[in-house]
């Protein structure tokens, strides 16, 4: 029997629409809209022991051309959900650090809705470390958002002409920010630039080398998954420690749509679709325990925000210009 070749054309064609189209449902069911701010989201808390005394946080970064001008060299931007437990040592070493430099900084805790007192320890740890008011400021989401939520909201009421995202786990050696500073410092004025923190340098050591088998399956997984959704260029995407100039917040935090996982890889997707400079730069870190990550558990999340996220912007779902834009929302 001769084959049909045009039922078999027809066949494919089928077959692709179908694809294409389970395709666009799945970003359509999965796609992300981060809420709009509540006002007690503008606010923010900080230690001059007047408690209960908030102030309003700088106005949200829009666009490229509009937001307050920066007042200081560096934001450090930490996202914190129930973290008394690792907090306290991450803000001596930071503090410390900030202070060897003759950097004019500001820290922003984000407290994604925390149940443990984050918020209360945080300002106490202020007091403690006698940081002058205002240089700490506490932020209380009112629900939570998810650690790429809490970075967000973080990085567009910054007031740095850098700024830094950081775990509150201390995983990452905060002195190795001066590295990231020195790349940044040394873009040409007026470019946008990424400096991302990385331990791609670390893959064979015992840091890594420890972990079960399951753990490492699975990083290996989401790694290629990764590198087939877009992100080639980078190896670690997923380090917590990255540092942004403010061009770079402004191109970037207005349109981010995921929360959650996986975020790291829509920043550097919006990264790479405006052509920002990123450059990964090697960090030391070590694994501390008490990761709210899952990795067996929320794997799948993230495959499907990974593959999500990469699709939305190929199909126009997610775009530009489109997130955090309050005007438009209004609209
Ligand atoms: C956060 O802390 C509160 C109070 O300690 C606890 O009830 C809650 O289960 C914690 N949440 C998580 C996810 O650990
Ligand atoms: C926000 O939306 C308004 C109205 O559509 C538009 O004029 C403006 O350029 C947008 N800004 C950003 C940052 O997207």
């Amino acid at each position: 029997m001769p084959i049909n070749v045009t039922g078999l054309f027809v066949a494919l064609l089928v077959l692709w629409v179908v694809a294409g189209a389970a395709l666009y449902g799945l970003v359509f069911i999965f796609k992300h809209q981060p809420r709009p701010e509540t006002s007690n989201e503008k606010l923010y808390y900080t230690n001059d022991g007047l408690e209960d005394t908030t102030y309003s946080l700088p106005s949200r970064l829009l666009s490229i051309t509009d937001g307050p001008s920066a007042t200081t060299d560096l934001s450090v931007v930490i996202p914190c959900y129930n973290e008394t437990e690792r907090l306290g040592k991450m803000l001596d070493e930071a503090v410390g650090y900030l202070r060897s430099t003759r950097l004019k900084y500001e820290i922003i805790i984000v407290d994604d809705g925390s149940q443990d007192g984050t918020d209360k320890y945080a300002l106490n740890k202020a007091v403690e470390l006698k940081l002058a008011p205002h240089i700490m400021k506490v932020v209380k989401l009112d629900h939570n958002r998810g650690k790429g939520g809490a970075v967000t909201h973080g990085l567009l009421h910054s007031l740095g002409k850098l700024a830094l995202f950081a775990d509150a786990d201390g995983a990452t050696q905060f002195s190795d920010a001066e590295h990231l500073i020195t790349y940044l410092q040394k873009l040409p004025e007026d470019s946008a630039g990424v400096a991302i923190g990385s331990r791609a340098h670390m893959v064979n050591t015992e840091a890594v080398v420890k972990r079960s088998f399951i753990r490492n399956f699975l990083m290996y997984g989401l790694h290629t998954l990764v590198y087939v959704f877009g992100i080639r260029d980078v190896q670690d995407t997923q380090c917590g420690f990255k540092m942004f100039n403010r061009k770079a917040v402004k191109m970037i935090f207005p349109h981010m749509h995921t929360e959650r996982w996986i975020f790291d890889v829509e920043v550097l997707l919006l990264g790479e679709i405006q052509g920002i400079s990123m450059r990964e730069i090697a960090v030391n870190w070590q694994e501390i325990g008490g990761s709210k990550i899952d990795l067996a558990r929320d794997s799948i999340g993230m495959a499907i925000d990974l593959v999500v996220t990469r699709l939305a912007y190929i199909f126009g779902v997610y775009r530009l210009d489109e997130c955090g834009n309050e005007t438009k929302k209004k609209e």
